[in-house]
């Protein structure tokens, strides 16, 4: 029986053994390296490229791009590359936010290149059978056409042969500075264009089409907000528990990943007493003191779309006097900045409204001197807010001059960050307390994205004394496991 079996399977034609594999993968789910409706039903409707994100909205993207390129240029954009932690082990990959914009392919590696004659053209990468055994399987030449709908794709190991006579039929070349690399810089046409002046930056163009959040991107960045929002709440109630800086750090990861967000969108910054006053602090590791402030500042990403909120309060219960005299300064400041918020004014005019009450509240308190900038830059170096969206500081390129409008999205993220080494009254020295919020510009004012996250001082208090999770005992030994 079984040589009969050996022997027909040796006389099957290979048409035959084509069927047989058709019908085999026709059966199986087809894996394209990330979420498709099919793979991924939970995430992603029919029609979505990304979850939220439909094939329509992609097409519509590179048609405005198309449409703000000069006649005969041409779009290069590469994917962000793979970091090595070391030797063959990776980072988690991020990708680039234009290649994600135009693409939605989350996968390192490629080059797309759009044009106004060739639309769409997507160079992948091709995995061999070790690096599908080792990384999974990858997006090719198929998932581009059908999954990201290019008008073109081919085999990156053609791009050397191909790309050089799209850069000569073109006057113009845009590219991606973030992410370019040599597998396209290095080629001659490349060369001669750059040297002709012919290559520019693309990001004017790509900071200019996010800048405006469409409503699918609205609806993701408010779903980020609010994950950030109540994973931030859950942290605040649990730091009486937890009074250390990486256990903070810990549980707002954990509670945005719980609540579905990919990742963090930056490291969070947790910093206990003085290190508050850190804008960036990125260790997380000391113990926050009985009676001193913790500043959270954090955000999360879902769906290649992130949040950013900070809030500052006592994991104790209890503002002190002297705390709470700088806080309510902050916080005046917050919810007045946000008052200007609204399309016809810039974020420089929101910022230095911004300056001019803190620098007044300062000087009521005696912590600012002078009248010089340098005072001021000293208890804040910091803007106002930035714009938000697929990148926390999103859309760089584009002037804090600029008149804002309907559907872009930025924070409100006063603060006062006094050095430990300051010259001026004891009781003030290292203290930093910002209060972030997001704030989506609408037609006829704003909305707050994070307005779910308590800031006042009474209600921060009776959170934290009515709703704390844990008591003293465990916030004991929480710390000695911290430390051993
Ligand atoms: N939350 C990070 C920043 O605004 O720089
Ligand atoms: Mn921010």
């Amino acid at each position: 029986m079984q040589i009969l079996v050996r022997k027909l399977l040796q006389r099957a034609t290979p048409f035959k053994q084509g069927i047989v594999r058709r019908t085999y993968s026709t059966n199986k789910v087809h894996d394209i390296g990330q979420p498709t409706p099919a793979t991924h039903p939970q995430l992603l409707k029919e029609g979505e490229i990304t979850p939220g994100i439909t094939t329509e909205e992609y097409i519509s993207r590179r048609k405005r791009l198309l449409e703000l390129l000069p006649e005969k240029s041409l779009a290069i954009i590469a994917a962000a590359p793979m970091k090595m932690m070391t030797d063959v082990v990776p980072y988690t990959f991020r990708q680039d936010a234009d290649y994600l914009y135009i693409t939605g392919c989350q996968q390192p590696g490629g080059v797309a290149v759009l044009g106004h004659e060739c639309g769409l053209c997507m160079f992948m990468p091709e995995a061999t059978r070790h690096d599908v055994i080792w990384q999974g399987e990858v997006a090719g030449v198929e998932a581009a056409l059908e999954s990201f709908k290019a008008e073109k794709a081919h085999p990156l190991s053609k791009l050397r042969d191909i790309l050089p006579g799209m850069i000569r039929g073109s006057s113009k070349l845009f590219h991606n500075m973030q992410t370019a690399t040599p597998m396209y810089t290095e080629l001659d046409d490349f060369q001669r264009a750059a040297l002709t002046g012919k290559v520019k930056d693309l990001s004017n163009f790509t900071h200019e089409l996010r800048w405006i959040k469409s409503p699918a991107e609205l609806k993701l960045m408010k779903e980020a907000a609010s994950i950030v929002c109540q994973g931030l709440l859950q942290t605040m109630l649990h730091s009486k528990m937890y009074p250390h800086e990486g256990m903070l750090a810990a549980k707002i990861e954990y509670e945005s990943k719980m609540r579905g967000a990919q990742r963090m969108a930056f490291n969070p910054v947790v910093g206990g007493g003085s290190n508050g006053s850190v804008i960036h602090y990125s260790r997380n590791d000391q113990k926050i003191k009985n009676g001193d402030l913790v500043l959270m500042d954090v955000g999360c990403e879902l769906h290649g779309y992130v949040s950013d909120l900070t809030r500052t309060w006592p994991p104790c219960g209890s503002f002190s006097s002297v705390h709470e005299e700088l806080y309510n300064l902050v916080l005046e400041t917050n919810k007045e900045s946000m008052k200007l918020c609204r399309p016809g004014v810039s974020l420089r005019q929101i910022h230095n409204y911004s300056v001019e009450m803190l620098c007044k509240g300062f000087k009521e308190i005696g912590i600012l001197k002078g009248s010089g900038s340098n005072s001021y830059h000293q208890l804040n170096p910091t803007s106002i807010g930035h714009y938000l969206g697929m990148d926390v500081h999103d859309s760089s390129n584009i002037s804090y001059d600029r008149l804002l409008k309907p559907g872009v999205v930025i924070t409100i993220e006063p603060g006062v960050y006094i050095p430990s080494i300051f010259d001026g009254p004891d009781r003030y020295r290292g203290i930093g307390i910002r209060i972030e919020d997001e704030v989506l510009i609408t037609e006829t004012g704003y909305e707050v994205l994070t307005g779910s996250m308590p800031k006042e001082v009474k209600h921060i208090e009776s959170l934290l004394n009515n709703y704390s999770c844990g008591n003293g005992m465990e916030a004991q030994n929480n710390l000695e496991a911290a430390s051993s």
